[in-house]
């Protein structure tokens, strides 16, 4: 399995100075936002959202003073999203720590949610020029978005692949795109190239999604380090499920439909079980391939650099990640 962290040996550096924004950005003088900002600090993820703004930041050209503070600023606008997704899906584990919902309540998630998306928002316009702020704000509107379209479809257990397809882009594909058409027109990229990396990071977004939905389904919690199964318990239906639905026979389907509607305890293995008698894991695989074979298209594109080898290596890291 390829670490991310080796990855990022060209990036260590602004990778750092861009925690640092982070950390200053964040400084209070109030004792309890600073015991919620040490733990989110702490607990920090796999820092995917920055190193892209960096390394496509250096394919394209190479990375500036502006990148370092994007990268803190796409990191920040991710935690909110999942200090506050974690409140949604009442979930117990998040970087393998207590959810701050969990640790202090829904009352401080989502104040500490609507902080850091605040602090983000005031960090990317001290930039000198509006481009920045202007995307960010537009992404951050797609992505509450793509939740609230989610949370509009609890329970529906007709949801079609496209509605999938919209959500799943909405909430997670468009910052992630973000994050790569950012890093290339802060390395001043032409047009062209600033447009095609933000469809190389929609494409990994995406990819990335499903193999999220996968794990929520079929991961191991102590691997993945965050609360599994909510996707079900939420009336949340995903690729695996929506495939498996519309393809198998009519008795299969009454069984997968009680099951969701049900709340006993041993439903997930049964999910499971199901699933796995099926191809419906294995297409929801397939497809997370295909929209990272065509991003891999599009970084074909630039010239070869180390930026772009670990690009390439990100990219099947996310279809072949457990965690
Ligand atoms: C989790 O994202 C939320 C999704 C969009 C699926 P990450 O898996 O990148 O979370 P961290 O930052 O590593 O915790
Ligand atoms: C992704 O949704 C969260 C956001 C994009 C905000 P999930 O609910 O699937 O994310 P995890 O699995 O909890 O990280
Ligand atoms: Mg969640
Ligand atoms: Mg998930």
């Amino acid at each position: 399995m390829l670490r991310l962290a080796e990855l990022f040996n060209s990036i260590a550096d602004d990778l750092e100075e861009g925690a640092r924004i982070f950390r200053d950005e964040l400084r209070s003088e109030q004792p309890f936002i600073r015991d919620l900002c040490e733990h989110i600090e702490r607990f920090h993820g796999k820092q995917l959202r920055p190193a892209l703004v960096l390394l496509t930041g250096q394919a394209c050209g190479g990375a500036r003073p502006e990148h370092r503070v994007l990268a803190a600023v796409v990191e920040m606008v991710h935690l909110a999203t999942l200090v506050h997704d974690d409140v949604l899906d009442e979930a117990d584990i998040r970087r393998r720590s207590a959810t701050v919902s969990r640790q202090w309540g829904n009352e401080s998630a989502v104040l500490l949610g609507d902080f850091l998306f605040s602090h983000a928002f005031r960090l990317c316009s001290s930039l000198d020029d509006q481009f920045a702020s202007q995307l960010i704000g537009r992404t951050a509107v797609t992505l509450c978005s793509g939740e609230m379209m989610q949370v509009s479809n609890c329970d529906n257990h007709d949801l079609t692949e496209a509605e999938y397809f919209e959500i799943i882009k909405g909430k997670t594909a468009a910052l992630i795109g973000t994050c790569c058409l950012l890093g290339a027109r802060y390395a001043d990229a032409d047009e062209r190239a600033v447009r095609r990396m933000n469809e190389f990071g929609v494409g990994l977004g995406t990819a990335f999604q499903i193999i999220d939905d996968l794990l929520d389904l079929i991961g191991d919690e102590r691997e993945v380090g965050k609360s599994l199964g909510r996707d079900v318990d939420k009336g949340k239906l995903t690729l695996p499920l929506i495939h498996y639905l519309r393809t198998c026979t009519s008795p299969r389907r009454k069984e997968m439909l009680a099951l969701l509607r049900g709340d006993n305890a041993r439903r997930d293995g049964q999910i499971a079980a199901l699933l796995a008698d099926s191809d419906s894991l294995e297409y929801a695989r397939q497809t997370a391939h295909k929209h990272v074979r065509n991003s891999l298209d599009i970084l074909a594109e630039l010239p070869p650099t180390e930026a772009r080898t670990s690009l390439t290596a990100m990219a099947e890291f996310i279809v072949a990640r457990r965690q």
